[in-house]
């Protein structure tokens, strides 16, 4: 049997009774009068230990209402990762800031120290980190050079969903934490945008912007759970084995980097886009009763998939293959298991071969810098040599068995080089500013 790299974490048959729900209800995009949607934003924010949650359709529209929520004078800059979505970039523009990039730190996966301290300054208002993959780093560094000049902080954690740092919470450190619950998410809800605080104003302010966002229409929260279903249905075992699987490898071959087309992490570079229709419509009641009903298996499901992370990690580390390791006192998740290969085609190859799905991360390299003239080393070689290895809760015992087998017979070379973000490549005054 073949193994997917990813899953959805409910079954099609959850699938199926939301999709007749949304198909059925009198009002399925109507949150107003309906308490679902409060009663799960108070369930996240007691799961985070945070005062407030409100709901937003995506993660994109909770960042954008958040910066319009801080009353940003024009032309403040905003430092952002090389590695997140697009939208996130668009949303700065939006609201007349400047997007400013800073290079991760290979290990961490949060902002290179150095270089951000050298890119803030008095024009800095909001520095927006993200965890990625589910490794758990400690932003406090982070947060307290950014404070240091008057910034203030937004975490991305859609990828870190309970992962810790000495007990705390990512999405719980900075000013406002966002996730998107989105397909393959570990808590997914059909798509949805989160937005925790402990500050009352700014809490006072997001919830204004969710009073105005418009009544989401049935089609649209029909054709979220129907892409979720398809999706559940192609990556189920047997489907996965017969059909999704080689075809996937087929278009490898004929296309390659065909994926990455699809999934808009390899777009040219076009002209900005603003904030579309969608990004203004609520997060349904129906999306909330979702929220609730999954949100206290999460635990459970992250137990399994962490066990099967930490049980591949072993292994690359025996072959020397380097992981981000984040910092210590850290309780990671692993939303997806990450190795840093050098010959990550013939690894790629070898273990798809083996029956085993891998992928690299679908999160744009927003910077677009010339390679030769990167400003952002690191993010472009984690984006280039970080491999996902499936270890979602559908890999079971002798999958994982032989997936370790496979990656031990494989030998990736261990001689990846992900460079430092600071001095490998020096900046002009506005080098990394996104123009
Ligand atoms: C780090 C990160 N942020 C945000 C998102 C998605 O955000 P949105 O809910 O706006 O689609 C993703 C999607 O995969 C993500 O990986």
């Amino acid at each position: 049997m073949a193994v997917a790299r990813t899953c959805i974490n409910h079954t099609v048959r959850f699938d199926v009774r939301n999709l007749l729900r949304a198909a059925i209800r009198s009002r399925p995009g109507d949150a107003a009068g309906d308490g679902v949607v409060t009663a799960f934003e108070r369930r996240f924010a007691d799961h985070l230990g945070v005062g407030t949650c409100i709901a937003f359709p995506f993660a994109r529209s909770a960042f954008l209402a958040t910066l319009q929520a801080m009353d940003l004078p024009p032309g403040s800059e905003v430092i952002l990762p090389p590695i997140t979505i697009q939208p996130m970039v668009d949303a700065v523009r939006s609201v007349g800031c400047q997007p400013v990039v800073v290079d991760i730190d290979p290990g961490t996966l949060l902002f290179d120290q150095a270089q951000l301290v050298e890119h803030l300054n008095e024009r800095t208002r909001v520095v927006m980190l993200t965890y990625l993959f589910g490794i758990a780093s400690d932003p406090t560094p982070i947060i307290e050079a950014a404070r240091a000049v008057g910034a203030r902080i937004v975490e991305d954690f859609s990828h870190n969903l309970g992962a810790t740092v000495d007990g705390r919470q990512a999405g719980a450190f900075g000013d406002v934490g966002i996730y998107s619950s989105s397909a393959t998410k570990t808590l997914d809800t059909y798509g949805g945008g989160l937005a925790v605080t402990d500050d009352a104003d700014l809490a006072a302010r997001l919830r204004r912007a969710q009073t105005q966002l418009r009544v989401t229409p049935r089609s649209r929260l029909l054709a979220k759970v129907s892409g979720t279903l398809v999706w559940n249905l192609t990556s189920s075992h047997a489907a996965w084995t017969v059909a999704t699987f080689p075809l996937v490898r087929w278009l490898r071959r004929r296309h390659p980097g065909v994926e990455q087309t699809i999934s808009g992490a390899r777009k040219p570079q076009s002209a900005p886009t603003g904030p579309s229709d969608p990004w203004f419509e609520r997060f349904t009641a129906q999306q909330a009763s979702v929220g609730l009903e999954l949100l206290p298996g999460v635990a459970a499901t992250d137990r399994v998939r962490v066990a099967n992370a930490e049980q591949i990690r072993a292994t690359l580390r025996y072959l020397g293959v380097p992981v981000p390791t984040g910092s210590d006192g850290g309780h990671h998740v692993h939303w997806q298991c990450v190795a840093y290969i050098e010959d990550v085609e013939r690894v790629q190859r070898g273990l798809a071969a083996d029956g085993f799905d891998t992928a690299g991360t679908n999160l744009r390299l927003v910077c677009e810098c010339e390679p030769s003239s990167c400003h952002h080393p690191v993010a472009r070689a984690v984006k280039q040599h970080a491999l996902y290895l499936p270890c979602h809760p559908g890999v079971r015992a002798g999958a994982l068995h032989r997936l370790t087998r496979s990656l031990a017979r494989l030998r990736p070379m261990a001689s990846v080089t992900l460079g430092t973000a600071t001095g490998t490549n020096p900046t002009g005054p506005d080098g990394d500013r996104l123009d």
